[in-house]
């Protein structure tokens, strides 16, 4: 299934696309937001695409392959790696390297969702893994298996805000003395076994918040995305702007803290206040509805 590009239009007025702009998608995905910037960039643009994950990046190939008038270049790399990635790409094009545009779409894919191989979804049974890339790291079981009651229950609080961090982390390590987890319906069984149905929430699934907290655990999600951002911001060319698209309230609130340290050091935020879908693109795209759009415009030439 492909992803459907989240806010499609105010990320393209966020960015003010130009003929002949050098932009880059920091996390490509399914290209869906990729394709929309380079019909804008054409003819003479240049984007560069990147992902950590490399089945996204061989359907992003395919689906930019046609567009005329425009070069891609992807990079299987973390958008921690997005000034290095830029400046090799500005090097062989004979750019200066700094981006007219660059954008970051912090959610997952749906497919990367859905996938039963992952391990990333509740709703299906699979090995318990969740790394978006599984040429690195350690599977969410051996980090679940491993790690400290109070790690577990620090995971859960701070990336899932879940209440019943302890209660949950408690029943994940009785467990494990004498049954490791290994699949997604393992961690499911601690989650029911550990909240009471009377307690339960309706709105959600019971494990929604521990898988999100897991899967952001294990692949360090937010480790570092300051310093990303602030990385990626320094990259822009005068008037550039950087546009974030983050999914829950951890993200949100370091894009937020992090471009109102930069506001003031050559750089301007375009929102006051985060954009958020419509609720005609919510009511079509359900997923939609916890997305934020903060916009970030440099101001000031770059230092030598
Ligand atoms: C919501 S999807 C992007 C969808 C894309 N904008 C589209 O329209 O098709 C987010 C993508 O970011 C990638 N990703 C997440 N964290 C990343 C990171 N730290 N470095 C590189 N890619 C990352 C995921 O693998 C996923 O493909």
């Amino acid at each position: 299934m492909t992803h459907v590009p989240v806010m499609p239009e105010e990320v393209l007025a966020a960015l003010h696309l130009r003929p002949g702009a050098f932009v880059v998608d920091g996390t490509v995905g399914h290209g869906g937001h990729a394709r929309l910037m380079a019909a804008k960039i054409a003819p003479g643009g240049v984007i560069l695409g990147l992902d950590w994950d490399l089945d996204m990046l061989a359907t992003a190939k395919a689906r930019l392959e046609g567009v005329e008038g425009v070069e891609v270049e992807l990079r299987h790399t973390d958008y921690r790696g997005l000034p290095k990635a830029l400046a090799e790409v500005a090097a062989s094009k004979r750019r200066a390297p700094y981006a007219d545009a660059i954008l970051l779409d912090l959610g997952l894919n749906l497919a990367q969702i859905e996938s039963p191989d992952r391990g990333i979804s509740f709703r299906v049974d699979a090995p318990l893994d969740m790394r978006m890339n599984r040429t690195s790291g350690e599977p969410a079981s051996a980090l679940l298996n491993r790690a400290s009651p109070e790690a577990i229950e620090d995971a859960l609080f701070r990336f899932g805000d879940e209440r019943w961090a302890r209660r949950i982390a408690h029943v994940i390590v009785e467990r494990r003395r004498t049954q490791p987890l290994r699949t997604t319906q393992d961690l499911v069984d601690c989650v029911l076994a550990a909240i009471p149905v009377a307690k339960r929430e309706k709105r959600i699934h019971p494990a929604t918040r521990t898988f999100q907290a897991v899967r952001i655990w294990v692949n360090r999600e937010l480790d570092g995305l300051d310093e990303a951002l602030a990385a990626a911001a320094r990259c822009l060319a005068p008037r550039g702007v950087l546009a974030v698209l983050s999914f829950h309230s951890g993200e949100d609130r370091i894009v937020k803290h992090t471009f109102r340290d930069l506001a003031e050091k050559g750089f301007e935020e375009l929102y006051k206040k985060p954009l958020t879908p419509t609720e005609s693109e919510i009511a079509v795209n359900p997923k939609s509805r916890s997305t934020k759009l903060r916009a970030l415009r440099r101001t000031e030439e770059p230092q030598a």
